[in-house]
């Protein structure tokens, strides 16, 4: 099969952060195994593109080593976790100048009031509003144009199905309508993208029972040493029951996390341990045992490759060679379509 009539699944995501376990069980984890061919039908039909949004991290800090420390530890992670950069186009952002290029092309042709009307900017405008504050206050004109942005990462690439978080669906119907809106004026250069939610996905709780969210500083890392991953679980919210008392594992973040690590056997010997009345400290080392398994062998990996950074450098430039075999021909097309190419041809 040539690489055109497979399809593009391409997503990106943010370097703002460390990743933890909710990233692992609800992106990572479901992201790898759908790039592993071989393993996997669709796989075998399937062009990856997944990339650092690096640019996109200054949305939301601009706070450098921040922004350098998390992509070291996202490239390291999914490196770590089995994502193979031969057969998944793996590259950061800003390795990729023809994303900024189109971004500004495709800004100067995208409406104002499309971008008024996103989630993101709304959310921002909302809570000045809340704190009687001006209405643009701490709105930079990056969160509010942010929505092209990301139209130029997908359509820059002819990128097809974007998996993304629920949030984030409104952007990509934003980079069909900022597609189209090109197409007409300039002709057909890019293919529509449509979101990829999958259902199945686990939204993990944290520590304190709602969604794992570096928002609600309620995170476990996905790999801090085995003494502290211990200490995390042990902070995991539960009630006063006593051992012996028997214990709701639907209610319970402990059950709800194990549940994500386990096989159907585990979860069900689980559940009937919990109406037992297993103790938490129990449940907690049992929980943390399972953890560890799986986190054990990819967690040296990940130590190799944060000790090795020049490896994680030349793997992210191979990845933007390839990326760029894509989008320098297409930014090539888009420039000559839009009136800006050589005097003499
Ligand atoms: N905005 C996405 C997020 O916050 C990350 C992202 C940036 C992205 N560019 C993208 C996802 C392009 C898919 C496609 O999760």
């Amino acid at each position: 099969m040539t690489s055109q009539s497979k399809q593009r699944v391409l997503t990106g995501i943010t370097t703002t952060g460390t990743p933890h376990l909710g990233n692992y069980v609800g992106a990572i984890r479901p992201a790898i195994k759908a790039s592993t061919p071989d393993n996997n039908e669709t796989a075998n039909d399937t062009d990856s593109f997944l990339f650092l949004a690096d640019y996109h991290a200054m949305i939301k800090s601009h706070d450098p080593e921040k922004i350098h420390q998390s992509s070291k530890e996202i490239a390291a992670t999914w490196l770590a976790l089995g994502l193979d950069p031969e057969k998944v186009t793996f590259y950061r952002q800003s390795d990729v100048p023809e994303i900024m290029e189109l971004s500004w092309v495709l800004t100067c042709s995208t409406a104002k009031g499309l971008m008024n009307r996103a989630h993101a900017y709304k959310a921002a405008v909302q809570d000045n509003d809340s704190a009687g504050a001006d209405a643009d206050y701490a709105v930079t004109m990056g969160l509010f144009s942010y929505p092209i942005l990301m139209a130029a990462d997908i359509l820059i690439f002819n990128g097809q199905k974007i998996p993304v978080g629920r949030d984030q669906i409104q952007h990509v119907e934003m980079a069909r309508d900022i597609a189209q809106r090109f197409n007409h004026r300039y002709g057909e250069h890019f293919v529509m993208p449509e979101a990829l939610i999958d259902e199945n996905v686990a939204v993990l709780q944290g520590l304190d029972g709602r969604k794992m969210s570096k928002s609600y500083n309620n995170t476990i890392p996905l790999f801090e040493t085995e003494k502290k991953l211990k200490k995390s679980i042990n902070k995991i919210k539960t009630n006063l029951l006593e051992p012996g008392e028997p214990k709701d594992p639907e209610t319970s973040t402990v059950f709800q996390i194990w549940q994500a690590f386990s096989t159907v056997e585990q979860t069900a010997d689980m559940r009937s341990q919990f109406e037992q009345g297993i103790a938490w400290g129990e449940a907690k080392k049992c929980l943390f045992n399972l953890i560890n398994q799986e986190l054990a062998e990819p967690r040296e990996r990940y130590l190799e490759f944060m000790a090795n950074t020049p490896a994680l450098e030349k793997i992210l430039q191979q990845g933007a060679e390839k990326a760029r075999d894509v989008s320098a021909p297409m930014m090539a097309s888009v420039r000559k379509a839009i009136g800006i190419r050589p005097m003499a041809s």
